[in-house]
């Protein structure tokens, strides 16, 4: 089954565009009114639901690693030659070099991209997790008409600015991989032209991740999936590729691949991927 996978290079790399200081006090709405009142009571309930899954997910906001899944694991070709393998920690394995995007700097939101190029900003991903955390202010989780549970933006945002990152169990990309709904490839060692050389390594956050594990694919999306880092450590961000408002569906675009398996889109899109198949 075909994993969502993030180009690691080029096009795909967000532009390293300054995000203004105070963007989230600048982005809170203006007229509370105008939020949409469809926001579950309770919404952390909804970290103990899923809809395609006999799972339960707990809600985390960090990667977990165990070095044991890694004993029996060939190093990648590219894998960083001064790194050691196999990896012991989550910050050897996401390990970024000079050729990575820019730094998302020391908070999501409200921080400006980091100028630094030679990965000695000092920028932590500890500290990213503690700016990270404060996500149902700026998000809601709701179940919507046809595709399970969706995120929902509370306040606008601007084309190019970073609203998350994805993590949960870090798992090597192996033949007897995971395979659910909700995992995405994160690139490891050198960062390659090429999709196919690509070493990369599977964030699963089906039993444990963060909110955007529910952001759910459209074909006409408003976010993309970029590798980007925090100082040294490589991350897959969500990127807002157009003008967002507040009261709407975050989506993003899962890739041809992973509608190619049996699975129908439902986003209702008249240039929808499963209307032109059909
Ligand atoms: C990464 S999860 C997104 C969160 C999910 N809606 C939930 O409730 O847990 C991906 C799953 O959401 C549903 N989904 C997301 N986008 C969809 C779409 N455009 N059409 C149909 N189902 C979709 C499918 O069940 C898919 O396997
Ligand atoms: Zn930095
Ligand atoms: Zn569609």
């Amino acid at each position: 089954m075909a994993r969502k996978r993030v180009n690691p290079r080029s096009k795909d790399l967000p532009p390293a565009k300054r995000i203004q200081p105070a963007r989230a006090a600048r982005n809170r709405p203006q007229n509370p009114t105008s939020t949409p009142t469809l926001a579950p009571e309770k919404q952390d309930e909804f970290f103990h639901y899923t809809n395609s899954e006999d799972i339960i997910p707990r809600e985390i906001n960090n990667f977990i690693f165990n070095p044991a899944d890694w004993e029996d694991i060939t190093r990648p070709v590219g894998f960083l030659p001064k790194s050691k393998w196999p990896p012991q920690s989550a910050d050897v394995l996401l390990k970024a070099n000079k050729h990575d995007g820019p730094c998302v700097g020391r908070r999501c939101w409200e921080q400006d991209y980091c100028d630094d190029k030679k990965l000695t900003c000092g920028h932590t991903l500890e500290e990213w997790i503690q700016g990270t955390e404060g996500w149902k202010e700026l998000f809601e989780l709701r179940q919507t008409e046809n595709r399970g549970i969706g995120v929902f933006t509370k306040t606008a945002w601007g084309n190019g600015d970073i609203l998350g990152w994805m993590n949960g169990v870090l798992k090597p990309d192996t033949e007897d991989a995971p395979t659910n709904n909700y995992c995405l490839n994160v690139p490891i060692g050198r960062l390659e032209a090429k999709e196919d050389r690509q070493a990369y390594a599977i964030i699963d956050p089906l039993e444990q991740g963060n909110w955007v594990r529910f952001v759910n694919h459209d074909c006409k999306p408003l976010t993309k999936f970029g590798a980007m880092r925090v100082g040294k450590t490589r991350l897959v961000v969500i990127e807002a590729i157009k003008k967002i408002s507040p009261g709407v569906e975050l989506t993003v675009n899962y890739g041809n691949s992973y509608f190619a398996s049996g699975r129908t889109c439902l986003c209702g899109r008249e240039k929808c991927i499963s209307t032109r198949k059909s």
